[in-house]
This record gives structure tokens, sequence and C-alpha cells, in this order.
């Protein structure tokens, strides 16, 4: 196993800790001797998990685990009719340990810096990695540190990062600074930097491909769509995908469809232009915090997993997230924080074009569990009304609730 730059292709040995390449600063990628690699997981008779896909990963000692993965692939037919596609699945990453698919990156992550005997693991955050860079560390035994901005990550994710002992430290700047810092912080050998830009995390997120096609019965869906914030995750799992091709377990990549938010979407931009390069975004904004990033480091990799899939880049509104979130709510009991809702929200802008055709067989990621950001619920749902303690006072307030009416209207376009 090496380490690879996707541009000048220069290599490093595994136990070398570099996140870029020495030469040209490029990304990295975790290259392995595919000859070598017993890939037989259709024939495990195990339930699909990160660690189902050892061989396909780049650990050998016992991993520092807390049963990842595994997520469960629901067949949405509700909302599919609603959005006007024969087969939509939501893989629902929110089922994880701390609700979000960061634990699949995570697990390899901090198993990696046990590996190369690492005490400190550091990150920059929206929220989510730091929640699970916390508990990785904490079950492993050693100490974190995250960066966040001040006042943009939601509450659940500094609960958790809180809880389970990270030192939490939050900068008067956004995601961009932070991660800026957390990089230079992590030039002192002692602290091993865990964000997606660490090529060893993201094999753990790859594994999101692998059990789709395993969910799905071995078989490729035609698309899946997911919400692109630093780019981690598109890239991790088109790799995914393309390695179960090398190994012909499909025939076919599916078209990787990646979703911003109209006030953070360098990504979408680029596409827009077909450029290979990203131009930062100095102010982004976004109900969706979680992908509330202007300079994505994995933009050169998830461009290249969008053009090489035949897939595409969208934008949505905080409108367009907010209605995709209650009716995935509401339609289908799946409870998400809104960047995973800007899935939905894509896919259904992209059906209304016409650019996503009604046959296709889709599956959208949802990234983050609907607990995470219990303010931004409040923010759209209203408070719960208060009543007096009287049965009349009840019926009234029944008879004309404005969420019986919502939901009403939602099951009417779906009759
Ligand atoms: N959805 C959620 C819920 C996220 O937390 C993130 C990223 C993404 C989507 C986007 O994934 O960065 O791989 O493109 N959250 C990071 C964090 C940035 O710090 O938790 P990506």
């Amino acid at each position: 196993m090496l380490l690879e730059c996707i541009e000048c292709k220069a290599q490093y040995p595994d136990t070398e800790i570099i996140y870029t390449c020495q030469r040209c600063g490029g990304l990295l990628d975790v290259i392995y001797d595919y000859s070598k690699i017993d890939l037989r997981v259709q024939k495990l008779k195990q339930p699909p998990s990160v660690w189902k896909y050892a061989s396909l990963l780049p650990i050998k000692m016992e991993p520092v685990t807390l049963k990842e993965g595994g997520t469960p692939l629901y067949k949405c037919d509700r909302l599919a009719k609603k959005i006007g596609i024969h087969e939509l699945y939501v893989k629902n990453e929110g089922l994880n340990p701390t609700g979000s698919f960061k634990d699949r990156g995570m697990t390899v992550g901090v198993s990696k810096a046990i590996e190369l005997g690492m005490k400190t693991v550091a990150c920059a955050s929206t929220g989510n990695t730091s929640a699970s860079l916390a508990i990785y560390a904490a079950k492993a035994g050693i100490s974190a540190v995250v960066l966040l901005p001040e006042g943009k990550v939601a509450m659940g994710k500094v609960a958790q990062a809180l809880m389970h002992g990270a030192k939490v430290i939050t900068i008067r700047g956004n995601f961009d600074d932070a991660f800026r810092l957390v990089r230079e912080l992590c030039e002192q050998r002692e602290f091993y930097l865990l964000n997606s830009i660490n090529p060893f995390r993201l094999e753990g997120q790859k594994t999101i491909g692998f059990e789709i096609i395993d969910q799905l019965g071995w078989k490729s869906p035609d698309r899946v769509v997911l919400p692109v914030g630093n780019a981690g995750n598109i890239s991790a799992i088109y790799k995914g995908f393309s390695e179960f091709k090398r190994f012909d377990i499909i025939d076919e990549i599916p078209r990787m469809t990646g979703i911003q938010s109209e006030g953070a979407c360098p990504i979408f931009n680029a596409f827009s232009k077909g450029a290979r390069k990203i131009v930062p975004e100095k102010h982004p904004e976004t109900i969706a915090s979680a992908i509330r990033i202007g300079d994505p480091v994995n933009a050169p990799k998830a461009l290249l997993a969008i053009y090489d899939s035949g897939g595409l880049a969208e934008k949505v509104s905080d409108d367009e997230i907010i209605d995709a979130q209650k009716s995935l709510a509401r339609l289908e009991g799946i409870g998400v924080e809104p960047a995973s809702a800007a899935s939905i929200a894509g896919l259904t802008k992209l059906r209304e074009k016409g650019v996503i055709q009604p046959d296709e067989r889709v599956v959208c990621i949802t990234t983050g569990h609907l607990l995470k950001d219990p303010e931004e619920v409040i923010g759209v749902c209203g408070k719960p009304m208060v009543v007096e303690a009287d049965i009349e006072a009840i019926r009234a307030v029944i008879s004309n609730e404005d969420s019986v009416e919502y939901l009403g209207a939602v099951l009417q376009s779906v009759r």
C-alpha cells in the first residue's frame, strides 16, 4: 500500500505522515496492490458494515470501532411519487454511531493514527467531523482537538464533541479559516490531521459505495445524489464504485451527482463552466451549516468523480432544502439535518428541469441525523403550541393547526 499524488503521481510510503504531495502540493490517494487482494465480499454472508470490506481498507491492526456503517437503504415510494421518479432509495447515514457518515472515515482514520503511534488527533469542522473524531479518540484513549467556526455549528454536534472529551476551540472565523489553522497546527508532528484531506479517512467513507451495491443485490444504481461541502465524500464514494468496477462486481459507475447550497457552491460554479478548478468563495452562507464551505479542499477529486462518471453538480436554495427536509420526514419517516436534505432538494430540482429521467434508479444519501440541529427544526417548524390543561382548548387547536394543513397538502400531492 502506498500514497500517490493524484496530480504528479509521486509516491510515498503509507507510514509517512503527510497530507499532500511534497513535490507539487496535490491531493493524495491510497493505492493498493489489487492483484494481492482477495475480494469475495459478495460471498460473505455477514451484513454490510465498514469492516466487512477490510481487505480494501488501509489498516493492518485491530481497528478502533464502534460498529459503524451497515446503515439502512430505504426504498422510498411515496417520496418517489412526489418527485416523479420510479425507483428511489435513501441511504440513511444518520444512523451511524454519532449520527453522521463521518464515523466511517473516523474508524479508519483514528485506527491509522494509532498505527502511526499518534497521541493527539485534530480537525476543523462544521460540526459532524468533530463529533465523530471525539468518539473515536475516546474509544482509542487518545486526545482530540477540534476547531469550530463560532456561532455556526449546530448544537447537537457541539454537545457530542464536548461530552466525549475533545478539546473544543471556537474561532472567530468561518470553517475555511478553521481548516487553514488546523493544517498549520498539524505541521507540528504531534497532531494528526483527520479532516478529509487525510486520504486514509476517505478510505472508510468509500464503503458507502460498497454498501449501496451490496444492498441492491450486487447491482449498481444509475445515479447517486449527495450533498457536497468539503467534497471528500463524493470523491470517496466514487473511489468505492471504481474499485468494485475494477473487480468486475459492477459494470457501470453510477453518475455522481453533487448538490451544494446556493450560498456556498464553488463546485457547482466550476462544473457549470466545465472547469477542473474552483474559485473559492469568501463568505459562504446557508441554513445547511454542515456544508457552509467556500474553499473545499477535495475539489479536484470531486470534479474528477463528477466528470468521469458522467454526473453533474447542482445548487439549491435554503427554501428548497427545508421543503425537501419536511417531505422526507413526513412522507418517509426519515429525519435528517438540512445538509442531508440538499440531496433530495437537488433530485427534485433536476427532475423538474428534466435533467434526471423518471426511469432512472436513484440513490440519495442522507448524511446526518435530524437531531444534530434541533434549533433549525424549531426555526422552520415553529415552537410547539402551549395551551391550558383543558380538553376544549386542545380540541380547538387541533382543528386549526397549521402543520395538519401542511401534511394534508403533502399527502394530497402523492395521491
Ligand atoms: N453532510 C453533512 C451532514 C456533513 O456534515 C458534511 C460535511 C457534508 C454533508 C459534506 O461532506 O465535506 O465530504 O463534502 N461536514 C464536514 C464537517 C465538513 O466538518 O463535519 P463533504
